[in-house]
């Protein structure tokens, strides 16, 4: 049996002109720590920038961290689970408020996608807050499904959805 190639397991990624993803430098992490902490739904929950530097400062094998450079600078960050469930798990995905709304997370998106068809994935997920109505939008209309409601996960009364995108040829297919 062949093996799957190797996904996400290069230093750096052009994603469109000017936007680019580069392995996150140890001291990158404080950086986008403060970042993720002053947005939502980081900042809702709350966590502080301490955790999220020392969470984006773990060296995971199947985890790499990544920041999302644009023009050159830091504005965003994002970590994916390379195997987590029959395909990747996006489990960090934030840009700056400067950059939002410009199609830069959809062009990360497509590489994501990308990526994990280039292995032969079945599947992308992802988890977003309830209350993360954007992240919801942003999901949904890139073609993940709600899979199920998770409450008290991240903190006792708050509930995350999680979303599966199919990435085979029975995807929107009725399983009924
Ligand atoms: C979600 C996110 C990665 C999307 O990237 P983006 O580059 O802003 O999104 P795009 O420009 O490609 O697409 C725009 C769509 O993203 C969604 N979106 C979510 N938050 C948004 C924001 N703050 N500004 C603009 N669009 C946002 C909307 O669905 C929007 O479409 P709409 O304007 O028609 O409603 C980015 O907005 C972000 O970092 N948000 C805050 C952190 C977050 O919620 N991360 C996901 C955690 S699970």
């Amino acid at each position: 049996m062949m093996n799957a190639p190797a996904i996400f397991s290069q230093p750096r990624y052009d994603i469109t002109p000017g936007v680019e993803l580069t392995l996150l430098k140890p001291y990158e992490a404080a950086q986008v720590g403060v970042m993720f902490a002053s947005i939502d739904p980081w900042a809702r929950y709350p966590f502080t920038a301490a955790q999220l530097t020392s969470f984006f400062a773990q060296v995971e094998p199947g985890a790499p961290r990544f920041a999302i450079r644009v023009d050159g600078n830091l504005e965003g960050g994002l970590i994916v689970r390379t195997n987590w469930f029959r395909g990747p798990y996006i489990h960090m995905l934030a840009l700056a408020p400067g950059v939002q709304g410009r199609a830069i997370g959809s062009a990360v998106m497509g590489f994501i996608e990308k990526e994990a068809r280039r292995a032969g994935e079945r599947n992308l997920w992802v988890a977003a807050s309830d209350f993360n109505e954007g992240a919801v939008r942003f999901y949904t209309r890139h073609g993940f499904t709600h899979v199920a409601v998770l409450p008290d996960l991240v903190r006792d009364g708050r509930t995350e959805i999680l979303l599966r995108k199919q990435l085979t040829a029975a995807a929107g297919k009725s399983i009924l």
